[in-house]
């Protein structure tokens, strides 16, 4: 496998993705190298043509229902368009390589809003590195049973919509052993998904894990089955964090699970905002996206600001079943000074607090 290092204009991409069904099958691998087609690694030349006919060639390959691997060299590839996606089955992005976005040019002209469908994407993996994204890192819809780990997402915390991993539409979705600093969300989780297992994941800086925002449009799809465990927020707006829409359609989002969180001087560590309205004027109508069966266990360390626990929800569809337990988050460092603030939230806690439950 190949992989590269450090350059400036690097963009480097190594594929593997496999369509066999049995084992026999399987240990065949077909190989399509990009050198092959034409591409240069001098870093200048444009070799988004001989990628894209790699990727095409090998997607088209039946033979014997092999696996293909679309195979980089060693060196610095220069693309223009990362749109060299497909629908595949078991896609393995992987090789130590980095993506470089070279977002930086595109950042101060940014206009791509959630939703809209010029902007980029790209699916991806295992031991990647992918550096300063135009938008989103990496942005998952309509997928499932992708594995993604040992993923360095990096960006500069001002850079504008840098989400690290979007995932919607999309269920069993499992991120572990990720390093995401970025200037959006490190994770953002929108409509439709569930089953997603995030742990060991050092966030920060960024805006921390989202589920949200939800219920901007009539029959959006439920969320339902998240964990965050054993992860770091390190210099965040927000730790875990739910959001819908100030005055939202209904929808359910049910059964997260966050646990074993380290937060180190994260302004939002834990929250839920059922009045989000990052526009001027929202309709001051309540929100009707139900959230329920929340748990928050074993959570530690920094709030940089004294509301270390907020639960904003709807007083229409008031939050049901919010657990926490054993929570400790001190103000700058200084014990015991933080507060909780609720609203319109049933539930219990468990466990030693501070600060003080409202649940
Ligand atoms: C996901 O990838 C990691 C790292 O390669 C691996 O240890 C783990 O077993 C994988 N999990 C699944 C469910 O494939
Ligand atoms: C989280 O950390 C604990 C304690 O180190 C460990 O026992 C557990 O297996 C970890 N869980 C996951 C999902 O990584
Ligand atoms: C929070 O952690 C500090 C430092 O470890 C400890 O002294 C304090 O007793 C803990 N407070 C609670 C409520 O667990």
């Amino acid at each position: 496998m190949g992989l590269t290092r450090g350059f400036s204009s690097v963009f480097f991409l190594i594929f593997l993705f496999a369509l066999a069904t049995n084992a026999q099958e399987e240990r065949r691998i077909k190989i399509f190298d990009v050198s092959k087609y034409g591409a240069v690694a001098d870093g200048r030349t444009d070799n988004t043509k001989a990628f894209r006919e790699a990727w095409d060639d090998a997607c088209k390959w039946q033979e014997g229902k092999a696996r293909v691997r679309v195979y980089v060299p060693i060196g610095t590839f220069y693309l223009k368009l990362s749109d060299i996606y497909w629908h595949v089955n078991r896609l393995v992005v992987t090789g130590g390589g980095i993506l470089d976005g070279q977002g930086s040019s595109a950042w101060t002209r940014n206009s791509c809003r959630e939703g809209s469908s010029n902007c980029g994407e790209f699916p991806v993996v295992n031991d990647i590195t992918s550096l300063d994204s135009k938008t989103t890192h990496f942005l998952m819809f309509g997928c499932s049973n992708i594995n993604i780990s040992n993923v360095v997402i990096s960006a500069p915390g001002d850079s504008p919509n840098t989400d690290g991993i979007k995932i919607g539409s999309s269920n069993r979705i499992k991120i572990s052993r990720t390093q995401i600093d970025t200037g959006d969300d490190c994770v953002s989780i929108l409509s439709g998904s569930s089953y997603i297992d995030i742990y060991d994941v050092f966030c920060g800086p960024g805006h921390g894990i989202s589920v949200g925002s939800l219920g901007k449009y009539p029959n959006e799809e439920n969320v339902y089955g998240l964990t965050v465990k054993n992860c770091t927020f390190s210099r965040t707006r927000n730790g875990v964090r739910i959001k819908t829409w100030g005055s939202s359609f209904a929808s359910i989002a049910a059964g997260f699970t966050s646990e074993n969180i380290f937060m180190n001087n994260v302004e939002n560590p834990i929250i839920i905002d059922q009045q989000y309205c990052p526009e001027a004027n929202c309709l001051q109508v309540p929100s009707h996206v139900q959230i329920k069966d929340i748990t928050y266990k074993n959570i530690w360390g920094v709030s940089s600001t004294k509301v270390a626990v907020k639960f904003e929800c709807s007083k229409s569809s008031p939050c049901k079943n919010v657990v926490l337990t054993d929570i400790n988050l001190s103000y700058n460092g200084v014990d015991d000074v933080t507060i909780s603030e609720c609203s319109n939230v049933n539930g219990a806690s468990y466990g030693r607090h501070s600060p003080p439950s409202c649940v």
